[in-house]
Order: C-alpha cells, then sequence, then structure tokens
C-alpha cells in the first residue's frame, strides 16, 4: 500500500512550525522557529509581533521542513494546518500559507483543531488504544478529553478559567521570572519544599473542571502579605507549593475520570505536559494501575510543534476530512 505523506503546518502561537510526517506515525522532519526571544521582554506574547514573525519565517520553515525530509511539494499527500484555537493573526499566516500552497500544487488541505493536535503527538510515540483519556494542559487550555475512536472527541471537563500554563506564567511573573515561566517554576519547585499551605479547587464533587485563578491570586497574596510584614518567602517553597497543588488537582482529576470511564489510555498533552513534577506524579499514580496505559511525550512534541498537527491531520484526511479554499483562521474554535 501507498505512503501517506503528510505537510503539517502550525502558527497559532509564537512558534512557526512545519513538519513532514508518514503514515501518521513516523516523523520525518520536524522544524520549530520559536519566538520566544522577541516576546520575552514584554513578558508575554505580544499578538501583533507573533503576525509578523510567522510573515517572515513561514515560507523558510515550509522548505526546510520538506528539505529535510528529502522530499518535494508534488510527493505530499494532504496539507494540515491549525485553522484554531489561537491567535488569529497568527492563525491566518499558516492558513493561507496552506491554502497558497495547496491551490498551487493541487493538494488536498484538511484543517486541525490545535488541541486535537496535542492530542495526537502522543501518537507519534505510541499506536492510540480506545477509550481513552487526554489530559490538555498548556499556555491556553486545560481539559479533559474523552476519545471513544479516532477523530472523536468529548471535553469532559475544562478551566473555568485560568490555563494551567497561564498560571505558571503568572506565578513565574510575580516571583519576577522571566516567559515562559512554567520551566523555572519547575526548576525552582524541585529545589525547594511545598511547606506553604495554597488552596486546591476541587469543584462540585462529580466535576472534571478545573480553576487555577484562585490559587494564582493565593500565591500572589502570600507573597504580598509576606512582603509588607518584612517577612522574607523562599521562592523555591513557594513554587514547590504552587506547583503541589496544581499537580494533585490535575492527577486526582485524572484518575477519577480514568476509572469512571473505564478508559485503555491516558495521554498527556501540551505545553504543561513538559513539566518534571507532572510526568512523575503520573507516572507514580498509574504504576499502581498496571492495566491502564500512560503516553507521556517527549518534551519537543508537548510544546507547539507541526507534527501533532500533521499526526492529526493524517488520521483525519484518512476518515474523508477535506477542507476547501474558504477555510479561515477560526481563533475561538471548538473541539
Ligand atoms: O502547548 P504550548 O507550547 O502552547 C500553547 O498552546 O499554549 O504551552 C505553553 C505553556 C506555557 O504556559 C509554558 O509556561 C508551559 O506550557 N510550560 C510549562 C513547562 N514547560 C512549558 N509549564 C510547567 N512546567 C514546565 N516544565
Ligand atoms: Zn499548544
Amino acid at each position: 500500500e501507498k505512503d501517506l505523506i503528510v505537510l503539517g503546518i502550525e502558527t497559532s502561537c509564537d512558534e512557526t512550525a512545519a513538519s513532514v510526517i508518514k503514515n501518521g506515525t513516523i516523523i520525518l522532519s520536524n522544524v520549530v522557529a520559536s519566538q520566544i526571544e522577541s516576546h520575552k521582554r514584554f513578558g508575554g506574547v505580544v499578538p501583533e509581533l507573533a503576525s509578523r514573525h510567522h510573515v517572515e519565517q513561514i515560507t523558510i520553515v515550509i522548505e526546510e521542513a520538506l528539505k529535510e525530509a528529502g522530499l518535494t511539494l508534488s510527493e505530499i499527500d494532504a496539507i494540515a494546518v491549525t485553522e484554531g484555537p489561537g491567535l488569529v493573526g497568527a492563525l491566518l499566516v499558516g492558513v493561507n500559507a496552506a491554502k497558497a500552497i495547496a491551490y498551487t500544487n493541487n493538494i488536498p488541505l484538511v484543517n486541525v483543531h490545535h488541541i486535537a493536535g496535542h492530542i495526537y503527538a502522543n501518537r507519534l510515540i505510541k499506536e492510540m488504544t480506545f477509550p481513552l483519556i487526554s489530559l490538555v494542559v498548556s499556555g491556553g487550555h486545560t481539559e479533559l478529553v474523552y476519545m471513544r475512536e479516532h477523530g472523536e472527541f468529548t471535553v469532559i471537563g475544562e478551566t473555568r478559567d485560568d490555563a494551567a500554563g497561564e498560571a505558571y506564567d503568572k506565578v513565574a511573573r510575580t516571583l519576577n521570572l522571566p516567559y515562559p515561566g512554567g520551566p523555572h517554576i519547575d526548576r525552582l519547585a524541585h529545589e525547594g519544599k511545598p511547606t506553604i499551605d495554597l488552596p486546591r479547587a476541587w469543584l462540585e464533587e462529580d466535576s472534571y473542571d478545573f480553576s487555577f485563578s484562585g490559587l494564582k491570586s493565593a500565591v500572589i497574596n502570600t507573597l504580598h502579605n509576606a512582603n509588607q510584614k518584612g517577612i522574607t518567602i523562599d521562592s523555591k517553597d513557594l513554587a514547590a507549593s504552587f506547583q503541589a497543588s496544581v499537580i494533585d488537582v490535575l492527577v486526582t482529576k485524572t484518575i477519577r475520570a480514568v476509572k469512571e470511564y473505564k478508559v485503555k489510555q491516558v495521554l498527556l498533552s501540551g505545553g504543561v505536559a513538559a513539566n518534571k513534577g507532572l510526568r512523575t506524579a503520573l507516572e507514580e499514580a498509574f504504576n499502581e494501575m498496571p492495566d491502564v496505559d500512560l503516553v507521556i511525550p517527549p518534551l519537543n512534541l508537548c510544546t507547539d510543534n507541526a507534527a501533532m498537527i500533521a499526526a492529526a491531520g493524517s488520521v483525519l484526511f484518512e476518515r474523508g476530512k477535506r477542507s476547501d479554499l474558504s477555510l479561515n483562521a477560526n481563533p475561538g474554535l471548538d473541539i
């Protein structure tokens, strides 16, 4: 049978990314041009700056991905592009590049949801076994997604305020750590002890939703109150306490969902999946549940990349999904 070669394009936030994958699972190239250095001095992603960088980088990144894969456009069977959610000006660059290439080379186009991409990053590591649950934790999303089969996504819980990554980045800013703050808090947390009592938002007993803004405020208040009293708080212990609270809620709700939905597999997805504390806590928890297969992608597949978009796009393409040239960026797209 003929191989399926898919070119993935991702520009939803601050990484310009292109990748070529084979048969939905084999990475031939995975090119990511990060803009983090440009946004750092502003303490977060500046949308207009992101769009401009994408415009500058997109052609170079796509050409590089094809070159590394040793392929030309005539050998590409489909183009998968992130349609949303994300920054509209950023998404537009990828969507328009994908449409232009698809049109001029007569290649089918498939629109992909960014979160579907994060989930399918796992398929680049291991075949999916259904039913499964994915814990999606990124800068923009915190969701528990149930999948009965390929291409079917049911959100059983989501954040009611801040995303987990957003909470990490805001707490990091309070501690004067550079953007993005997640990795810095993670590092500090491992040097400290969770000695400071911080809240855990469990919400209603049966809810799979999350809430992190109260925790974030508690961290800010703890620092503020200490400053006023002239007490110094060890930022390592504060980071460790914050991280313990986030992980406690994420892991506890994931395990409850795994049991209730009787899933065979758990997939960790999104930028916060790079968190060492979260990875270890999940590994320890699922060691006790040998019937459930825990999959955790390597760090470069957790943060934004285009291989994950190509991976999701490959499955959707095989299931017959196509987009036409009326495709538009959709910043608030539902999964
Ligand atoms: O998935 P991603 O690259 O972009 C979005 O789609 O949002 O996720 C970026 C987020 C940022 O908030 C960043 O601080 C967080 O992932 N992150 C981490 C770690 N590495 C990245 N958060 C906690 N611990 C980490 N090690
Ligand atoms: Zn993402």
